[in-house]
C-alpha cells in the first residue's frame, strides 16, 4: 500500500484500495479444510501427536512467553493462518499504521498512539505541541507528588480524582490499579469516577477534605454526558466545603482537545492537557489521558509503562509474522472465531493488580472489532469480534469456571499471569492455580476416570455408574497463556501493547473499520431524545418503561 502523505487523499485512498473479503482470499478455503480436520480432534490429542508442542507454539519477547500450544490450532493450520494474513496484506497494513496513513478512514484520522511511546513520528505539525503538553504534564505530576500543589485555601493537595468514562476512565483506572501496590497509598491518592450513578462520586468523596482535592475533568470531547454531570457534581461539592470567596477553579484540571468547551465549564487553557486528534479513546492512556496514572506512578514508572509498549510496537512491527506476538495471537483468536464457532474470549488474570483488566480489553475488543461494515461498504458474512469477558481468575475458578468446565460451549480463554518472585508464597499459587486451571480445562476428565474415582471412594459399582455422568468434564477449552516476569511498568505497558496490535490485526483482515465507534454513538442519540422530551415517539415498550418510572417516581 502506498502512504499517502496529503491527508485529503488518505479517505479515498483506504476505500478505493483492492480489498477482498477475508472468507473470499484462497487461504480461507485451506483454512476450512483445516477446521474440519481440527475440529474433530482434541487439544491434548494434539500434544501426543508432538512432544515439541510446546517449544514450537510458545513465542516470546522481552521477557513475556506467549503460548499458543493449549489452542486448537496445528503447525499446518498456523501456517494457513499466516498465508491468510499474506493474502489480506497485514505487512501493508502495518506499515500504513506507523506511517499515519488515515486508517480511521471513516473519521479521516490517522492512528498513531504509538507515536506517544516514541515508537513512530508524530505528524510534524502536531510535534511541538505534543512535546509541549508531555512537558507540562510532567511538571503538573512532579508538583502534585511533592507536595507543591496547592489549593484555593493554601493547603496541599492530597487527593485527585478522575471524572472520565470510557476510553478516558478504563485505561488509567486498571494500570493505576495494576502499578499502585494495595495497601501503598501513592502520594496524592488518586481515585477514579465514571458512574452518572451519583453514588461513585460520593464513595470517592466520602472522607475527602475539599481544601486539598482536585479533579480532573477527562474527556476528550468534554461532550460526554456522565463526565460533564460529575463535573458539575463536583463542583457544587467544592463550592459548598470550601466556603465564599474560594476559586474551585484551582481544583480543577482538564485533559481534553476541547478547550473552548473547558474554559465554558471554567477550567482555563492554561489549566488543560490536550491530546491529538489522531488517539483514539480507548488507545489513549498513552497520552495526557494518563495524566492520572502517571500522579499515581510517578514519571520515572510511567516511562517504564511506555517504554514495554515501544518495545512491543518495534516488534509487531519487525518481527516477521512467524514469531510476531501479536500477529500470532491475532491469528489464534480469528481461527476461534471463524473457524471453530468460538463466541466468546474470558480474561483470566492471576492477580488481583488486573482485576480490571477484561473490562479494559472489553472496551478496546469491541468498541473498535465489533462491527460489521467492511471497507468496501458491504456487510460482513463472517463473525467479528468475540464476546470479551472475564474476571481475576482465583475468584471465576470459584464461581463461573463451572461453564467451561461442563458448559455446552467451547470458550476461548486468556491466562494471563504475572509469575511470582521465588520467596512470595501467594503469587506462586496463582501462578500454580492458573496452570492447573488451563491443563484441566485442556484434558477435562471423562467417564471411566469419573467411575474409576469414585469407585475408589468407596461407592458401590451401582451407585458410581449413576453418578459418573455428572462428573465428565469435556475439556478441549482452548487456551492461551501470556506469562509476564512480574506486574511492573514496564511488562504491563507490552501486555497492553500486545493486545492492541492484536485488535488492529483482526481488525484488518477481517476489513472494519477498529478505529470508529458510530454504533454507540446511536446510544447516546438515543439518551439524549429520551432525556429531551417524554415517550412519546419511541417504540411501545420505551413510552411504556418511561411511563411506568415516572410513575414509580411520583410514589
Ligand atoms: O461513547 C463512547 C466514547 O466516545 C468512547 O469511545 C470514549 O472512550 C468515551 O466515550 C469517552 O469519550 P470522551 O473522552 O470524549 O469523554
Amino acid at each position: 500500500m502506498e502512504v499517502a502523505n496529503n491527508s485529503k487523499h488518505s479517505v479515498f485512498i483506504a476505500v478505493t484500495e483492492p480489498f477482498t473479503p477475508p472468507h473470499r482470499l484462497s487461504a480461507w478455503s485451506t483454512l476450512e479444510n483445516h477446521a474440519a480436520r481440527l475440529r474433530t480432534m482434541r487439544i491434548a490429542e494434539l500434544f501426543e501427536h508432538d512432544a515439541a508442542r510446546f517449544a514450537t507454539l510458545s513465542f516470546g519477547h522481552r521477557g513475556l512467553l506467549l503460548d499458543l500450544s493449549k489452542q486448537s490450532i496445528d503447525a499446518p493450520a498456523l501456517a494457513a493462518l499466516i498465508d491468510l494474513a499474506g493474502q489480506a496484506r497485514l505487512p501493508d497494513g502495518i506499515e500504513a499504521l506507523f506511517a499515519g496513513e488515515h486508517l480511521n478512514f471513516t473519521e479521516d484520522r490517522a492512528v498513531l498512539h504509538m507515536a506517544l511511546r516514541g515508537a513512530c513520528a508524530a505528524p510534524p505539525e502536531d510535534a511541538a505541541t505534543l512535546a509541549q503538553s508531555q512537558q507540562r504534564m510532567r511538571a503538573f505530576t512532579v508538583a502534585l507528588r511533592s507536595g507543591t500543589m496547592t489549593g484555593a485555601t493554601g493547603k496541599p493537595i492530597r487527593l485527585v480524582i478522575n471524572l472520565g468514562i470510557g476510553g478516558s476512565d478504563l485505561g488509567p483506572r486498571m494500570a493505576a490499579q495494576a502499578l499502585v501496590p494495595t495497601g501503598l497509598r501513592a502520594t496524592p491518592e488518586v481515585r477514579f469516577v465514571a458512574n452518572i450513578d451519583r453514588r461513585e462520586l460520593d464513595e470517592a468523596l466520602a472522607d475527602a477534605d475539599p481544601a486539598s482535592t482536585l479533579f480532573v475533568v477527562s474527556s476528550k470531547s468534554f461532550a460526554t454526558a456522565e463526565t460533564l454531570a460529575n463535573a458539575q457534581a463536583a463542583r457544587a461539592w467544592l463550592q459548598a466545603g470550601l466556603g465564599a470567596g474560594c476559586d474551585p477553579a484551582l481544583h480543577f484540571t482538564a485533559v481534553s482537545n476541547a478547550t473552548d468547551a473547558a474554559a465554558a465549564f471554567g477550567i482555563p487553557a492554561e489549566r488543560v492537557f490536550p491530546l491529538p486528534e489522531w488517539v483514539g479513546g480507548r488507545y489513549s492512556v498513552w497520552s495526557t489521558i494518563g495524566l492520572p496514572l502517571m500522579i499515581a506512578i510517578g514519571a520515572s514508572e510511567f516511562d517504564a509503562f511506555l517504554a514495554g509498549a515501544r518495545a512491543m510496537d518495534e516488534h509487531f512491527r519487525t518481527a516477521p509474522p512467524d514469531e510476531n506476538l501479536p500477529v500470532l495471537m491475532g491469528l489464534a483468536g480469528l481461527w476461534n472465531t471463524d473457524f471453530l464457532g468460538i463466541e466468546s474470549l474470558a480474561l483470566l488474570p492471576y492477580a488481583h493488580g488486573l482485576r480490571s483488566f477484561a473490562a479494559w480489553l472489553q472496551q478496546l475488543e469491541m468498541e473498535s472489532n465489533g462491527k460489521r461494515c467492511l471497507r468496501d461498504g458491504s456487510g460482513s458474512v463472517i463473525h467479528t469480534s468475540p464476546i470479551v469477558w472475564g474476571g481475576v481468575g482465583t475468584v471465576g475458578q470459584h464461581a463461573f469456571h463451572q461453564l467451561f468446565y461442563q458448559g455446552t460451549r467451547r470458550v476461548a480463554l486468556d491466562f494471563i499471569v504475572p509469575v511470582a518472585a521465588a520467596d512470595d508464597v501467594s503469587q506462586r499459587s496463582l501462578v500454580e492455580n492458573a496452570f492447573a486451571q488451563s491443563a484441566a480445562l485442556m484434558s477435562g476428565r471423562d467417564l471411566d476416570t469419573a467411575f474409576a474415582s469414585l469407585r475408589a471412594k468407596g461407592l458401590a459399582e451401582s451407585e458410581a455408574a449413576v453418578l459418573a455422568p455428572h462428573l465428565v468434564c469435556p475439556g478441549n477449552q482452548p487456551s492461551t497463556t501470556v506469562l509476564l516476569p512480574a506486574l511492573d511498568a514496564f511488562s504491563l505497558g507490552q501486555l497492553m501493547a500486545l493486545y492492541e496490535h492484536k485488535v488492529f490485526v483482526q481488525g484488518w483482515i477481517w476489513g472494519i473499520n477498529s478505529f470508529d465507534q458510530y454504533g454507540v454513538e446511536l446510544g447516546k442519540e438515543m439518551a439524549r431524545s429520551l432525556s429531551a422530551g417524554s415517550g412519546e415517539n419511541h417504540d411501545a415498550s420505551t413510552a411504556g418503561l418511561m411511563a411506568a418510572a415516572e410513575a414509580m417516581r411520583r410514589t
